[in-house]
């Protein structure tokens, strides 16, 4: 299986938590036997889509513009068997980055096809990679990616095999929190091999990944105290 996953963090990767999340699932997904790289939108110039349906009337599956969306990763995400979408959550739903790269998936879609009949976009063309849903937020409850899913969901019908979401992201990488922590990244690790293996992930392994690290009220606190420590920039 080869995978391709796309981050769309503007953060360096030892900070991006969206990063520790999604290398620690394709940590399991290799593990098991399949060949992922990982692609930063950041490094990407996508320029945003013009909305003029070019890429389903005039040049039907290929966008009017040039760039790299056009020159390398519309083919990429094309070439791949499983495409991994990783945002941050930004605003209660995926990040602008991540939102351009979206909108400009549009010649992949042929109006003139029925829909699937499980919902989703008709394809253009024969082979569609699947797709998993990753992504991180730094509050502490798991409501905070109901928009985001049912996005996925809304647009990725039946490609969509899995989602992974995990709350109280900042708090992974604090060294008070490892021993909680570490349960979480061992269930990324089968989740990732459980994908690549049977196509879908546990419950009790998605139980895992969305545990909380602490009550409510003491993340509350907590993070009062990490942005009044947070180094300044
Ligand atoms: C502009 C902005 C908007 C954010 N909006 C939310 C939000 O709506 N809900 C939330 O839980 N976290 C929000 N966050 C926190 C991020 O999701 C969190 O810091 C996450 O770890 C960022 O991912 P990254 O480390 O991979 O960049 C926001 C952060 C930024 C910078």
């Amino acid at each position: 299986m080869r995978i391709l996953a796309l981050n769309s963090s503007p953060r360096d990767n030892e900070t991006s938590k969206t990063e520790l999340v999604l290398q620690t699932f394709l940590t399991g997904a290799r593990r098991a036997g399949a060949v992922a790289e990982t692609l930063y939108l950041r490094n990407y110039k996508i320029k945003h889509c013009l909305g003029c349906y070019g890429c389903w009337l005039q040049t039907p599956g290929k966008c009017v513009q040039q760039d790299d969306m056009t020159d390398v990763l519309f083919n990429r995400y094309l070439e791949a068997d499983l495409v991994v979408l990783a945002s941050p959550i930004y605003h209660a739903t995926m990040n602008a980055r991540m939102k351009i790269f979206v909108e400009r998936t549009m010649p992949m879609m042929d109006p003139l096809k029925e829909p699937p009949e499980a919902g989703g976009v008709p394809h253009r063309f024969e082979k569609m990679p699947k797709v998993v849903a990753l992504s991180v937020a730094g509050y502490w409850e798991q409501t905070m990616f109901d928009a985001l899913s049912l996005t996925w969901r809304m647009c990725l019908g039946n490609d969509l095999i899995a989602e992974i979401y995990r709350h109280s992201s900042e708090f992974l990488s604090v060294p008070e929190f490892q021993v909680t922590v570490q349960p979480v990244l061992d269930a990324l690790v089968d989740a990732g091999e459980e994908v690549v293996r049977q196509g879908k992930i546990n419950p009790a392994t998605m139980a895992a990944i969305t545990q909380d690290l602490a009550p409510a009220d003491i993340m509350a606190r907590l993070a009062r105290e990490f942005w009044s420590q947070a180094p300044e920039v």
